[in-house]
């Protein structure tokens, strides 16, 4: 296949890119002159994506989705869903879509049709969560399992906790649900401190079920648990564990019925639909976390069917590669004005950078274009008070991402409105921002002499021009969630085909994996640093063992 950047469709591209002085300014679109592309708003899975704050006209959305049919997107987006080996490194499917399709779907893997194995899956989480959240699952010393410590990472951490999180306010709320991740014990001593052994459910959470971090925690937590009920058969009652790795599982001691399998083609950073959402339906319940596979099937529709200048995640993914790989953009900036989203950004973190944090093509050659860009965010207002600066004044244009909802569900006084108000009004400013000649005529207004509002004019003028996308809903429901989730997840696959990488494997993360195992007997051991360490690393495993001794 042609690379990207041969294509006369990428030149196109390049060349509306490249003239600058004719993109049109978010003043003038305001205005509509000219009038302003055609994908100004598109309503998916009840969330409505507001794309008219970015210098695009019409001309050039057009060579954006000319960009993506050129790309035989529409064939890669099928191929994606019917379960064809997208993730060509690993040889593998990348069917997390099928983790949320209802019963009567059929989806096959080699043939075989997934979806009754996923949904007995969902029926023994069911019943277990269900059981756990009523009292009725006892633990070693026959007292009710009240507390759940939830240990995995990456993946198997980040999409359960932040669900938990954001579905949590207004939410009954049994069981005290705990997230440990950090193999820097503090995490776990931490969050052990108050909890009673004879009352803890701890859910070991790998895909892999090798995971070091992962499994010093499992085995540091076996131990207190162990230490404090004196027996190894508690264990049998204490664990649960979710994995495609069964006879590792096994060997640490989980009961069978207390094993929750999935699938290889479920990647770790999509893998929140699958057993791995287990801490999701003990906090929040099982019907939620049925909601939420709802709402991201209701996405996953939409993306199938929808014609490419209509599907939200299409636009958001053609923006994404307009940004990184033709406006020089090297970040993007997520944030929710949703405090209970608090951990959105970092589980964006990994699935737009663990996915499309890539420089080798499908071809194995090097690309000659930029990919996926750093994410990064917290939510407003706090953001506003903190790096908002940078992105109305400073020399970078980092597009933004604004997520909010209408209602609050945990209402109180004037909070909500305010919390939108600021939404809406960050957008605008960074949008239209304010000349000089306004700001001095502001403080002339507000009667500052002359010399001083011109002296300051320059320091309280906004460039303006700073591009974002509002995404609204309702209300942050289940559902809500579900397809907002599955609109990233659809719109980094969408970026990775236009740059013609495999967003669905992640070796970038092997080699610093690898030279910790290789520095840990050497941080272990009294015998000086030995083997290929390099002088730097030589010098601070010496410095730190002279400290710990
Ligand atoms: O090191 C990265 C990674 O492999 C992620 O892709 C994954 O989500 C995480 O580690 C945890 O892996 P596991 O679920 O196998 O413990």
């Amino acid at each position: 296949m042609i690379r990207p950047d041969q294509l006369p469709e990428w030149s196109a591209v390049a060349r509306f890119a490249a003239d600058r002085e004719r993109w049109p300014t978010l003043r003038d679109l305001a205005a509509d002159r000219p009038p302003r592309h055609r994908a100004l708003r598109v309503e998916a899975a009840g969330l409505v994506v507001d794309t008219s704050r970015h210098r695009l006209t019409d001309a050039m959305f057009d060579a954006l989705v000319a960009l993506a049919a050129a790309r035989a997107l529409p064939a890669a987006i099928d191929g994606l869903l019917r379960g064809d080996v997208v993730n060509h490194t690993e040889r593998r499917a990348a069917l997390h879509t099928a983790l949320r399709c209802p019963r009567d779907a059929v989806c096959r893997v080699d043939g075989e049709n997934v979806v009754p194995e996923i949904h007995a899956t969902l029926e023994r989480l069911r019943d277990f969560a269900t059981a756990v959240r009523a009292g009725r699952v006892l633990g070693h010393t026959g007292r009710p399992l009240r507390h759940v410590v939830h240990l995995g990472i990456g993946g198997s951490d980040l999409g359960p906790l932040m669900v938990v999180d954001a579905l949590r306010p207004g939410c009954p709320d049994p069981l005290d649900v705990r997230f440990v991740s950090n193999v820097d014990a503090t995490h776990l001593v931490e969050a052990l401190r108050d909890l009673d052994p004879a009352t803890t459910l701890f859910v070991v959470a790998s895909k892999t079920f090798t995971t070091q971090e992962t499994m010093t925690n499992a085995a540091s937590a076996r131990a207190w648990l162990v230490d404090a009920l004196g027996s190894d058969a508690a264990v049998r009652a204490h664990f649960a564990a979710v994995s495609t790795n069964l006879a590792a599982t096994a060997t640490f001691g989980v009961a069978p019925e207390r094993v929750f399998g999935f699938r290889d083609w479920v990647g770790g950073r999509y893998s929140l639909w699958s057993a791995i959402g287990l801490p999701i339906a003990l906090a929040v319940g099982f019907e939620r976390f049925e909601a939420l596979l709802a709402g991201a099937h209701a996405m996953d529709r939409h993306f199938a069917t929808a014609p490419l200048a209509q599907n939200a995640p299409v636009i958001l993914g053609l923006l994404g590669v307009w940004y990184a790989s033709f406006a020089g953009c090297a970040t993007h900036a997520v944030i929710p004005y949703d405090q209970s989203l608090h951990r959105l950004p970092a589980w964006l973190q990994q699935l737009d950078m663990e996915s499309n944090g890539k420089r080798v093509a499908r071809d194995g050659q090097r690309v000659d274009w930029s990919t996926g860009p750093v994410v990064w965010g917290e939510p407003g207002t706090n953001g506003q008070h903190a790096f908002f600066q940078l992105l109305h004044q400073g020399t970078q244009i980092v597009p933004v991402d604004f997520i909010v909802a209408a209602r609050s569900r945990t209402p109180l006084g004037r909070h909500h409105t305010l919390l939108l108000a600021n939404c809406l009004a960050q957008s605008q400013a960074l949008a239209l921002g304010k000349t000089p000649v306004e700001a001095r005529d502001e403080m002339l207004a507000a009667g500052v002499p002359s010399d001083e509002a011109a002296r300051l004019a320059p320091y309280r003028a906004f460039p303006g021009d700073r591009p974002s996308t509002t995404i609204v809903t309702d209300t942050l429901s289940p559902q809500r969630l579900g397809a907002l989730l599955a609109l990233h997840e659809h719109r980094v696959f969408v970026q990775s085909v236009l740059w013609d990488i495999n967003p669905f494997d992640q070796w970038g993360v092997e080699l610093g994996k690898q030279m910790a195992g290789d520095l840990l007997p050497q941080l272990d051991s009294s015998e000086p640093p030995a083997g290929p360490v390099d002088p730097t690393t030589r010098a601070l495993v010496e410095q730190l063992r002279a400290w710990r001794e």
